[in-house]
Parts: C-alpha cells; structure tokens; sequence
C-alpha cells in the first residue's frame, strides 16, 4: 500500500488516507456568512476522495478579514452555518477541520480578482486596520496599520478562543489556527513588521508570546482528544531568516499542546526570492518532523502523485496538503490512486453509494493488470 493512502491517526481522529484538502478562501460570504458555494465547493472536495478538508481562513473578528467578503466564525449564526459544511464533508467520508485566522495589516483588501489591495480609507467598505507595530505590508498592502494596545491584543487572543469554541460546537474535528502568511501572528513572530518594545516585541521570546498564548488559550477550550494545528510561517527566504529560531518556535507551540506544524512562509519580506518550484518546502517539513519532533503537514506545488507518495514515504510529511490541483481536479485521489496502483485503495473507505458503483466499473484491462501485479 502506497504510503500516501496509508490512514493516519492523530489523537481521537483518524483520517483514510493523507491528503488533506488546503484551506482555500473563497472570498464568496456576505458578512461573514458562508452560503451554497461553501457547501458545494467543501461537499465536492469531500466526496473527491481527501482524507482531511481544511475549510478556509475563517475570520475570529470581522475587523479580522483579509476582504469583506471572507467567511467569519465570530457569531453563533456563522457558526450554525459551519455546522451544516460539517455534516456535508463528513457525509463525504473525509474528516472536517477548519482554519480560524486574524489577517492582522494585510486585512481590508479588495478580493484577489478585484486588485488583492487596500481598501482606501474613505472608501465606505473600509475598517480600520490592526498590527503589532505601524509598519505597512507594502505593495498593493499599503495602509499603516495601527499598533495594537496590549488591550487589543487581549481582545483577539478571546476571538480566537471564542471562534476556537464555535468551530468545536458546529462538529469540526480538526482545527488550524492560521499563523502563517503575512497575517496578524505572523506579524508578531517577524522582525520585518514587529518593532515594538513591549513584552511582544524585540526578543524571539517577545515575538513568540502572541502565538504561545493565543495556543495556550484555544488549547484549553479545544477538546483534549481532537487535534489542535497549526500554519506556520517559518522561511521567508530573505534576508534574517532564521530557522534554528524557527525550529524553537514550533517545539514551544508543541509545549503548548500543538499536534501538528502545517510548515508553509512567512510572506512578511518584501525582499523575499521565493525558490517556487515543485514540492520546494518539503524538505523544511522533513526537518521540523525530524528536529522538532512533531507530525507535519506541506504545501506548494505538490501536483504529482508519484511526487506525494515520495513526500510521505521518506517521512518528510505526514499529510500533504494540495490546493490548486484539487481545485482543478476534487477528484485528485482517485487519480493518485490510479497511478499508485492502488486503485481501490481510493474508493474503500468512500461512502457506500459511490464505493460500490467504481469497483464495478472498474475497466475489465485494469482489472487484469491489477490480478497480473
Ligand atoms: C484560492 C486560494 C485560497 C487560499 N486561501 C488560503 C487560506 O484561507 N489559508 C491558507 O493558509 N492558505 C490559503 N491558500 C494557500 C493554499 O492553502 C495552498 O497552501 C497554496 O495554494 C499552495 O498549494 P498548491 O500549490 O497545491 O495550490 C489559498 C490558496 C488558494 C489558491
């Protein structure tokens, strides 16, 4: 059996096999509310084949969105409508994890296809913008946020519990906290666009207590026996890119009760010469596995079966999680299956309803060649 379709069982849950579905926004809500594009979309990527759907950044706060119309989770009535994408992927046979997220600077933008910048100050739809210090992102990010108030960061650390409890009462079995990308931890953690000289600035102790505490706080409301992640931006590929630091930061959030590190960038440096390529980040998954000692998830430009099964297999992640190729294709699984030749290892743990129908239809020559094999 390939390792890619090997289950995985991380604390109470286990999923069929290791792809993880990438949490991907839909810029589609109105206020925060996820609608019948969510459903369909999360249902669709279920029913594809993938053993975990991350559903997308979704907002602790509505100050805390990336564009107006990012999903929220800072209302029961947000969150009895996650409770119905809930029962839709697990229907599908995949276990149903979500990602709650504060996008810190980088918040009040137009959506990707209309600009993927700032939102002006006196446009109507505008709000005021949150950061550890008054440094803009740059580029099309060119608002100066203001610098958050230990207040405030008090505020956002009970957000993130607050969603972290909703996201638990509408079913999720699996959440992410989103600490990567740019966004408000990340911004805490990076010495581009944290100069404060508080307790959570400065020092990479200062720097790290943001997310130690926002861990600590949701751990204790996230259920013991369900697995607390998180994305993490550990490489920015610039200039002060530390990964000794990087490394210490995850085994202090793995202190905090973190069961997973979904290894992904930093996206704070403007200077950054990102190596794109494909399954490029790989290797730093490998090393967090190995040097913090803690299972990972990766990213980026893994499309290729083969190029996933040689992820897991050499123990550089324990799930890969796609993006784009599932987008193009929910049905991504089977096809890694296929070409695995494991065909059937992609349907077996699929409801009954599509599991019985694809082993009968299975091509008589397939057959063949899997009884020759
Ligand atoms: C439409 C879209 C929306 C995304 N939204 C998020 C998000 O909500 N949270 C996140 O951590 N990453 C987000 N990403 C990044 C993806 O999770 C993924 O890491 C990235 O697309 C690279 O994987 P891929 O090469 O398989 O697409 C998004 C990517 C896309 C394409």
């Amino acid at each position: 059996m390939p390792a890619l379709f090997d289950p995985f069982t991380l604390k109470d849950v286990t999923l069929r096999n290791r792809i993880m579905v990438s949490p991907m926004c839909q810029y589609s809500a109105e206020d925060g509310r996820i609608n019948d594009w969510h459903f369909s979309h999360l249902a669709g990527l279920a029913r594809g084949g993938a053993g975990l759907v991350v559903a997308e950044a979704a907002a602790v706060s509505p100050e805390g969105r990336i564009t107006p119309a990012d999903a929220g989770i800072w209302s029961d009535e947000q969150g009895a409508l996650w409770a119905r994408a809930v029962g839709l992927i697990e229907a599908g046979g995949a276990v149903a994890g979500i990602q709650i997220a504060h996008a810190g600077r980088k918040a009040n933008a137009n959506r990707p296809w209309e600009g993927d910048d700032h939102i002006a100050e006196d446009d109507p739809r505008a709000w005021e913008i949150l950061g550890p210090s008054a440094v803009a992102q740059g580029g099309g990010l060119w608002r100066v946020p203001r610098e958050m108030t230990v207040e405030d960061i008090q505020r956002v650390q009970a957000d993130f519990v607050a969603a972290a409890g909703r996201a638990r009462d509408a079913g999720f079995r699996w959440l992410e906290l989103h600490l990567a990308h740019g966004y408000l931890a990340q911004s805490f953690f990076s010495k581009h666009s944290n100069h404060r000289t508080d307790r959570y600035g400065g020092s990479f102790e200062n720097r790290i207590r943001f997310a130690v505490e926002t861990v600590r706080a949701v751990r204790a409301v996230w259920p013991a026996n369900l697995p607390l992640t998180a994305r993490l931006g550990l490489i920015e590929f610039a200039e002060g890119d530390d990964l000794e630091e990087s490394l210490e930061y995850v085994r202090r959030l793995k202190a905090e009760g973190l069961d997973l590190a979904d290894v992904s960038m930093g996206f704070t440096a403007n200077d950054a010469a990102i190596p794109w390529g494909p399954g490029f980040l790989a290797p730093l998954a490998g090393r967090v596995r190995a040097e913090a000692g803690i299972p990972t998830a990766t990213s980026w430009y893994i499309s290729e079966p083969a190029q996933a099964e040689a992820i897991v297999a050499s123990g550089q992640a324990d799930l890969v999680a796609l993006g784009r190729p599932l987008l193009e294709n929910p049905h991504w699984p089977y096809r890694a299956a296929r070409e695995l030749g494991v065909e059937k290892a992609a349907w077996a743990t699929l409801p009954a309803p599509y599991a019985h129908w694809l082993d009968r239809y299975r091509p008589a020559r397939e057959r063949e060649a899997a009884a020759a094999a």
